[in-house]
């Protein structure tokens, strides 16, 4: 018996090409097999054809009637936030004076950064997220303890020490000095450590000042492999702060450019308020943009242009965010269905559930320079997986009883999906959550 082998089937989808050049991209193996060792796929395809290589002695879960893909991919969330999500009544910059502020002072307590990281890993979990690009809070103690229990649950997360030297409450802030010594040190400590990723993690261009932004651009751009992140162009209260803080500075994006805070593997949030110009630099910078359709609702902030960032002659790397806690939801599928909703408001054109799911998957590990690792089904990759349950819910399982198609079938579990729809997910080819038992479950 090889020890760390398991085999799960079920029907799973995966991409061939990208759904918004390509027709036909998203594949499906309706009774498939996937094989892991050592916390990567060795093998899949069907299940007819690969059964014979399971031997006497590999552990097989068998999912009926649910749809596996590849583990979802959040490119922007807060974990300190979650204790905050939900506060009413404010757009951005009161919002986090007055609701966010004060919760993450609260991390200058180990205990509060330890707790709270276990919460939200294990509820990333189990909304069937396995990677994220996450920001701490300023206290570097948040970074170890969010990291530690990545380590401990094997999952691939990115993450990093929010900076901030001015415009925050006395006890957030740090200096240009200490921001980069910490963050130093926290780079030497965890980044490229198993699956541990560190970011970069200027807040926005209002609570840095250019010497901040100078030095985290010189971090960002002498480490291999580091990621940045940051906020971009959310709200319009915002953008007129940052004009008045850097007059010299031809747009916001350009505050960023100008200190080396851009290039790939930089990951913007929002990034709704745009210029042309900026959409150009970001495509050929090979910039990030995290689309963050919960929270761009939630705070009054605008819609994304999705397929204005997309388009063909100048494409952006985007990706789909959360953004606890001005997001509503950490389920990628409840941000799909957002995803959806806004790009009928942005545009003409309409977002299809394979285009989310790309966007939530093998697109999102493109635009994070991870498709090597994350992202698809398919031989090598690592072995992250979420099983959903298309009749999650009552509601659920009458309407995906009429679906005749899969794309059909898609579309419900993303309009209609949440964590209630994420019946187990994988990690590292670990089964690292298992929905409990629902009453669909017993009947079956
Ligand atoms: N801009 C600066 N900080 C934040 C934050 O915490 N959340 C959001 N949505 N926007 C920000
Ligand atoms: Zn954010």
């Amino acid at each position: 018996h090889t020890p760390d082998r398991h085999a799960i089937r079920g029907s799973y989808v995966t991409f061939c090409a990208n759904p918004f050049t390509t027709p036909d991209a998203l594949v499906l193996e309706e009774d498939g097999l996937i094989i892991m060792e050592h916390g990567r796929i060795t093998q899949c395809g069907p299940y007819a054809t690969l059964s014979p290589l399971l031997g006497d002695n590999t552990p097989l879960t068998h999912y009926p009637d649910c749809l596996i893909s590849a583990g979802f991919i959040d490119a922007h969330v807060h974990y300190p936030q979650i204790s905050a999500i939900a506060s009413w009544g404010e757009q951005l910059l009161p919002w986090l004076e007055q609701y966010i502020f004060p919760t993450e002072a609260e991390f200058a307590d180990v205990d509060v950064a330890r707790r709270t990281a276990r919460l939200f890993l294990s509820e990333l979990l189990r909304n069937g997220t396995t990677t994220a690009a996450v920001y701490c809070t300023v206290h570097p103690q948040s970074v170890d303890a969010f990291f530690e229990e990545s380590a401990r649950l094997g999952t691939r997360m990115i993450a990093g020490k929010v900076l901030m030297d001015r415009n925050c409450p006395p006890n957030l802030q740090d200096t240009a000095q200490s921001g980069y010594d910490q963050s130093a040190a926290l780079i030497a400590r965890w980044h490229g450590r198993d699956r541990q990723l560190y970011a970069v993690t200027p807040r926005f261009a209002i609570t840095s000042t250019p010497e901040q932004l100078e030095l985290a651009g010189t971090l960002f751009q002498h480490t291999p492999g580091l990621y940045m992140q940051t906020h971009l162009a959310e709200n319009l209260d915002e953008i007129a702060a940052v004009r008045s803080l850097f007059p010299n500075r031809s747009s916001y994006l350009d505050v960023y450019a100008k200190a080396g805070l851009d290039g790939p593997r930089a990951i913007f949030g929002h990034a709704i308020h745009m210029a042309e110009h900026d959409f150009a630099h970001c495509h050929h910078s090979g910039c990030t943009l995290a689309h963050c359709p919960t929270s761009n609702l939630f705070l009054g902030s605008g819609a994304f242009a999705l397929f204005d960032a997309l388009k063909p002659t100048r494409p952006v790397h985007v990706a789909l965010g959360t953004d606890v806690g001005a997001g509503t939801s950490l389920s990628l599928l409840a941000t799909m269905g957002e995803a959806y909703k806004v790009s009928l408001m942005a545009g003409d054109t309409r977002l299809s559930a394979a285009q989310a799911l790309w966007l939530a998957t093998a697109g999102a590990a493109r635009a994070l320079h991870l498709h090597d690792h994350i992202g698809l089904i398919a031989p090598g990759m690592e072995a992250d997986l979420c099983v959903m349950d298309p009749a999650a819910t009552p509601l659920m399982a009458q309407r995906s009883a009429r679906c005749t198609s899969l794309a059909e079938r898609l579309f419900t579990l993303m309009v209609l999906g949440d964590d209630r729809a994420i019946r187990a997910t994988w990690a590292n080819g670990r089964l690292v959550h298992a929905r409990a038992e629902t009453q669909a479950d017993t009947a079956a």
